[in-house]
């Protein structure tokens, strides 16, 4: 077992799984990340250009990647508190016509799947007409057993349903970051408030997760491959106050008027959710 303490707000480069092993036992409130999909890079549709990362390859078979994120999923399971929750954001991928699911090796870690989360991005990454044009994707909300065991989220964040519908970051120099909007989110949603607290990302890229956890006020710890991405995040992070806007802007969708308690006592309605065109397009 590592040994403790381990000080936090660091981006730590190496191999996720590598410097994960490295952590201390309980140690985080929440993870955020976003792995690299195993794209096999030649399969890509015209139009879009290549994803490539700068310091690792995005190609091996695929039973040695799911090999390797679930033993990543597990490490981080070790590292997060009891308790403790882990947002994995990843897709549907398809090799020869055949469908890999994320939940094909998520339900072969240690975490229990809390939720999917459907992502529609809006666009399509793929125009070929093999399938429906895949706009879609998941985030995965796992949930460490013992501690306090899982807690009721407030009515608003709860609200902001299981669909979330934003478009992707395209204004980052990163070749596949996710927008500032979707860890705030998950990390407003979990932390509520909470005036301290560590946030963990394996694959922190461009420093997103830990720009949000610096915003929100709390802690982050971060891992990357590559030095170039890290050294990136580190001058994001130092200038994080110049996107204090984009968290307000997905703060101020966490609020509720009246509770469904509260609906409830003045006799209001308390009927089913509808996400009505006006709604969602406050929703972004
Ligand atoms: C999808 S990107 C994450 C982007 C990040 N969420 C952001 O907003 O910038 C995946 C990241 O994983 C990194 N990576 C790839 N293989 C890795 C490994 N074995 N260990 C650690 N990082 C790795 C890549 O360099 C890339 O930055």
């Amino acid at each position: 077992m590592p040994a403790a303490p381990f000080s936090p707000n660091r981006l730590l480069q190496g191999d996720a799984l590598a410097v994960l092993k490295t952590l201390p036992d309980d140690f985080a409130d929440v993870g955020v990340t976003s792995p690299p999909y195993n794209k096999r890079e030649k399969q890509k549709g015209w139009l879009v250009k290549n994803v490539v990362y700068a310091g690792a390859g995005d190609n091996i078979p695929e039973p040695q990647y799911r090999q390797n994120q679930t033993a990543v999923l597990d490490e981080a399971f070790r590292v997060v508190k009891p308790g403790g929750s882990f947002f994995y954001n990843h897709k549907i991928r398809w090799q020869s016509g055949e469908m890999f699911h994320p939940m094909d090796w998520l339900r072969k870690t240690k975490w229990t799947v809390r939720q999917e989360i459907v992502w529609d991005r809006a666009i399509a990454a793929n125009i070929r007409g093999w399938r429906f044009w895949q706009v879609d994707e998941r985030i995965y909300w796992l949930h460490k057993p013992g501690g306090e065991g899982q807690k009721e989220l407030a009515s608003k964040h709860a609200k902001l349903t299981s669909v979330w519908r934003a478009r992707p970051e395209n204004k980052n120099p990163h070749p596949a970051p996710f927008p500032l909007w979707l860890p705030a989110r998950a990390i407003a949603s979990v932390m509520d408030g909470a005036p301290s607290g560590l946030i963990l990302d394996p694959y922190i890229g461009s420093g997103t997760t830990a720009v949000a956890a610096k915003l929100l006020g709390l802690d982050y710890l971060g891992i990357d491959k590559s030095a170039d991405y890290l050294s990136f995040a580190a001058a994001r992070i130092k200038n994080a106050e110049s996107e204090r806007e984009k968290i307000n802007e997905e703060l101020a969708l966490h609020i509720v008027r009246k509770t469904f308690r509260e609906r409830k006592l003045f006799g209001e309605n308390t009927g089913k959710f509808r996400t009505s065109r006006k709604a969602a397009a406050l929703l972004r």
